[in-house]
């Protein structure tokens, strides 16, 4: 089951999917958050910030188990997404750092840390809240467009449309890793709340494509049609396109 709830802005938006992430860690102080990168969530990462500095949210408890890593960026590396996490949350607040965790994007034995990531998570309990950004060609982690959605954590090529689009946050696009490690889709469909964020006129044609066309793995946010608790939290921008479909809006 899909529900939409529309904001006017970014901040708007980003103050909604704090407010659910919060409520989630109220509800479960000792929750496992399925986490996310890209621009999308820092909106939302700053208000969580906020509320655990001034209205006592604690990570303390929380355990937290983000969607995919480049390979061979190293944690220090500033594009690594363990340093974007680290950056953005993690040394914010008081989660600890154990119980934070992002596939290793130097494993040499790649099979074995997807292996160890997916029992990782399912012996977590599997997760409870995961947040969702959503690529501009339809991908969700970094799970691409493919001929069949592929469940495992596992490695990808990354698609060209997808290099391009992050080589704003490189100095050249012969920086940017050709492959990455991500969170296969079978992990997201068994969380049991998906949240996803979306902000901008650029994402309203994938949003609609996503959350009202065909099932397809052509589109692989399109799987989320079929879990039964998704939140899709947008900016007017980014619902512009779904909003005319007639889909229910909560405003
Ligand atoms: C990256 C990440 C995704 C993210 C997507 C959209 O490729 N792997 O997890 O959702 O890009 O990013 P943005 O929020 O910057 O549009």
């Amino acid at each position: 089951m899909l529900r939409v709830h529309q904001q006017k802005d970014y901040k708007g938006m980003s103050c909604k999917v704090a407010r659910l992430i919060a409520a989630q860690i109220t509800m479960k102080p000792d929750c496992v958050l399925g986490l996310a990168t890209g621009s999308t969530p820092i909106g939302a990462y700053e208000e969580l910030v906020t509320k655990y500095n001034e209205e006592k949210l604690s990570f303390a408890a929380v355990t937290t188990v983000n969607l995919d890593e480049y390979r061979t960026l190293p944690p220090t590396h500033e594009q690594s997404y363990r340093y974007f996490m680290n950056d953005n949350l993690f040394r914010h607040v008081d989660v600890r750092e154990a119980y934070t965790n992002v596939p290793n994007g130097l494993a040499e034995d790649t099979a074995a840390e997807c292996a160890r990531y997916d029992a990782l998570i399912r012996g977590l309990g599997g997760i409870d809240l995961q947040l969702l950004g959503l690529g501009n060609n339809g991908h969700i982690g970094f799970n691409e467009p493919c001929d069949h959605f592929v469940l495992e954590t596992n490695v990808v090529d990354l698609t060209e449309s997808t290099i391009d689009a992050n080589t704003r946050f490189f100095a050249t696009k012969g920086d940017v890793p050709r492959q990455a490690i991500t969170m296969g889709l079978g992990c997201i469909m068994e969380a049991k709340m998906v949240l996803v964020a979306v902000s901008g006129a650029g994402k309203a044609d994938i949003v609609c494509r996503a959350f009202s066309g065909p099932v397809t793995p052509e589109v692989p946010a399109s799987i989320l049609q079929l879990h039964p608790n998704v939140v899709l939290v947008g900016d007017e921008a980014a619902l512009a396109a779904l909003t005319k479909t007639g889909i229910t809006i909560c405003r």
